[in-house]
């Protein structure tokens, strides 16, 4: 027997909850004033009212180049803040997130990380006229040939095809690549088509909806769409957004393409982009916004737990800044005064001065126990759990005396606790259980010097 399984009418989408799940945006109003409780975030008003002012900058295109630096103790939201500046931006604007230990790679340089990071966020809009024959594929003719090396094999050689649009019809002629590409995809009449005058390109548009197949009611998957007006050799201009770091590949790529390498290793895979390349595809990109074809957007680069750079890597973000094509630069650390990674040199959040110097700084302040019982009631709505009065209360309890992260934690496994049980609710008692089962950090330390003697030093 055939086993037949009925699928939910209710199709469940991919969900995964992470950290910062429930930040959609950052909660101001029109005025860019932060409303209390909004888009998933709650109180720290000032900085995200600093940040709505960034975003719109950068969306007016006034701010490249700058570094911004969030600061404030850990779980006071730096990272959610900035997690809610790329939801604010938009699919458009590219938006990097990196942590400071990333640029510690054995088969990179530091320098090399960061240059890849800051290349990928900035947006290249390019603009270009293109030749193209563009038609429903009313007739289609392909001529065969004997293959060179085995006469028993056909390969086309040669392809003649007829393209209609709403106002002509014209018959073209094409080479072997033109017949392969076509035999390659599948195209077959009622298709509409366009092919690259220059290149050859062939794209398959869809089948054309006046087309014999277009109209009937098959089960067809193939896209639908209305058979092109004007004529059949047009001037179209296409626009693409490529990230710098996407041009840096391409132009790489083409440069070791075909060569021994890649026949070996099957394509191949550029691990570090030369100095040349870049500058080459700065200049196309420069000449390209001289000339009215591209324009430029930059994004943002966020650099969490920033900290952890060293005094080779600021500097170089430093030199970087000055430079032309950059993105924004946001650096978010917990630390207060620190020794500079690379040196022993002690300054405010462990960053070189003058890099302070060139930055704006966004402070994040500890919440009050009203904020952190509101970010708790949030959580819990986003891992659809369902909280009794008195076990909110006792986890903002937790939250006030530990941390916000720490009570977070805590509300999960109280919520997997209460569903042991089967029980709906979470309550009080469930809190209470599994903040004596775990350790907070300060327990931890507690622990760790109780039992310094009779623990494993190596
Ligand atoms: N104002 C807020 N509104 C809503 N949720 C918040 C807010 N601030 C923090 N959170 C949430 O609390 C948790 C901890 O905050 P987050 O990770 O942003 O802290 P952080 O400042 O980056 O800390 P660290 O210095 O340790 O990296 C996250 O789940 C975050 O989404
Ligand atoms: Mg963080």
């Amino acid at each position: 027997m055939t086993a037949i399984r009925e699928v939910p009418s209710k199709v469940r989408r991919f969900e995964r909850i992470g950290a910062h799940t429930h930040v959609k945006g950052l909660g101001l109003d029109e005025n860019l004033n932060a409303v209390k409780v909004k888009d998933g975030m709650v109180g720290q008003e000032r900085a995200r009212e600093a940040a709505g002012l960034i975003v719109q900058m950068i969306k007016e295109g006034k701010l490249s180049g700058k570094t911004i630096i969030l600061a404030g103790p850990p779980g006071t939201g730096k990272t959610a803040i900035a997690v809610a500046v790329s939801r604010e931006l938009g699919a458009n604007v590219p938006f990097i997130q990196m942590s400071g230990s990333e640029v510690y790679s054995s088969v990179r340089k530091k320098t090399e990380v960061l240059l890849e990071a800051i290349r990928k966020c900035i947006g290249v809009e390019i603009h270009e006229m293109r030749k193209v024959y563009e038609g429903e594929l009313t007739a289609i003719d392909i001529k065969t040939a004997a293959h060179p090396y085995n006469p028993y094999q056909k390969v086309p050689e040669s392809i003649r095809l007829t393209l209609k649009t709403k106002k002509e019809e014209k018959t073209i002629e094409a080479g072997a690549s033109i017949a392969q590409q076509i035999m390659q995809e599948n195209i077959s009449e009622g298709s509409v088509i366009q092919i690259d005058a220059e290149t050859g390109r062939v794209a398959n548009l869809g089948l054309s909806l006046e087309s014999a197949k277009g109209k009937a009611y098959d089960v067809d998957t193939r896209k639908k769409i209305p058979k092109p007006s004007g004529e059949v050799m047009k001037e179209k201009e296409f626009v693409y957004t490529l990230t710098l770091a996407d041009m840096d590949g391409i132009n790489a790529r083409r440069r070791f393409g075909g060569g021994i390498f890649s026949m070996f290793m099957g394509g191949s895979e550029v691990k570090e982009i030369d100095m040349e390349v870049r500058t080459a595809v700065d200049e196309s990109v420069k000449k390209l916004v001289d000339e009215g074809k591209a324009f430029i957007h930059p994004g943002v680069l966020f650099i969490d737990d920033s900290h952890l750079l060293d005094l080779e890597a600021f500097s170089f973000l430093g030199r970087a800044i000055e430079s032309e094509l950059v993105p924004i630069i946001i650096l978010a650390t917990n630390r207060g005064v620190t020794t500079i990674r690379g040196t022993d040199v002690k300054s405010p959040m462990g960053f070189p001065l003058d890099l302070i110097d060139r930055s704006v700084i966004i402070a994040t302040h500890q919440y009050d126990p009203e904020s952190i019982g509101e970010i708790l009631r949030i959580r819990s709505e986003e891992e659809n759990v369902k909280l009794e009065k008195k076990a909110l209360e006792k986890l903002t309890e937790v939250g006030a005396k530990s941390s916000l992260r720490y009570s977070v934690q805590i509300l999960s496994l109280a919520a997997q606790n209460s569903r042991t049980m089967k029980r709906k609710k979470v309550s009080a008692a469930d809190v209470e259980k599994v903040d004596r089962l775990f350790m907070d950090i300060g327990e931890a330390a507690e622990h760790l010097r109780k039992y310094e003697e009779k623990m494993m030093l190596h």
